[in-house]
């Protein structure tokens, strides 16, 4: 599917295998949110670009690579965005963070934004937005927009599950956006949820069904 990347790694496949299955406990839903959320940074950043640079070993100079340009964002949808972060700060703990407080209407299905918090040079970083759930699209969506609004103009989207409408929604939405997934499921319900899915991300995280 054009713009869109399914990470099928096996440690990723098998990690939401667990995740999927409705006995896990929050705290395992968690700490496994956050493992794949490593994983797909690393998938998500293979291509940034680099440069050289002259270093001194204790042995003599030699050119190293480095990243080039500024420090990424990572822009996780609160709540269940940030479920990630925590996991691809590890791997890239200078990253700048913009916070994206946004709620879906339970009857709507349209995206509330109740809180938005972001570095104020987003034009020259690449943001990462994440979120774990790619339903609807109503939210990534929302997010990407506010995000352009206030400048950024190269991000890629990353999520552990999308639905084949919300991948559609998106991709017309925002073309120039990559989506980094684990998974694409069958569909949606008629409430707008991931079948087969997970469930209520937000919930199974913090444990507040
Ligand atoms: C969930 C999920 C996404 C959104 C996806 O958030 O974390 O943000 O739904 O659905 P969509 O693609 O149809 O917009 P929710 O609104 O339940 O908030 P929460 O993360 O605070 O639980
Ligand atoms: N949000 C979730 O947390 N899960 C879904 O299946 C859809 C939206």
């Amino acid at each position: 599917m054009q713009g869109v990347t399914v990470v099928d790694h096996p440690l990723v496949q098998h990690k939401l295998t667990l995740m999927r299955d409705k006995q896990r406990s929050t705290k395992g839903f968690r700490q496994l949110l956050n493992e794949i959320g490593m994983l797909l940074c690393y998938e998500v950043t293979r291509d940034l670009p680099m440069e050289r640079i002259e270093i001194e070993t204790p042995m003599t100079t030699m050119e190293g690579a480095q990243i080039a340009g500024k420090k990424l964002v990572l822009a996780p949808i609160l709540r269940a965005g940030v479920g990630f972060l925590d996991g691809m700060l590890t791997l890239v703990p200078a990253a700048r963070v913009a916070h994206i407080g946004l709620y879906r209407d339970p009857e709507s299905l349209q995206a509330v934004e109740y809180y938005f918090k972001a570095p104020s040079d987003l034009a020259d970083r690449m943001v990462l937005v994440l979120d774990p759930m790619l339903a609807t699209a109503n939210s990534a969506v929302a997010a990407i927009e506010r995000l352009k609004e206030r400048g950024a103009k190269d991000l890629r989207f990353v999520c552990l599950l999308a639905a084949p409408e919300g991948i559609e929604r998106l991709r017309s939405a925002h073309p120039d956006v990559h989506i980094w997934t684990a998974a694409i499921d069958e569909r949606l319900n008629d409430h707008g949820y991931i079948v087969p899915g997970l469930g209520d991300a937000g919930d199974r995280m913090y444990g507040t069904r």
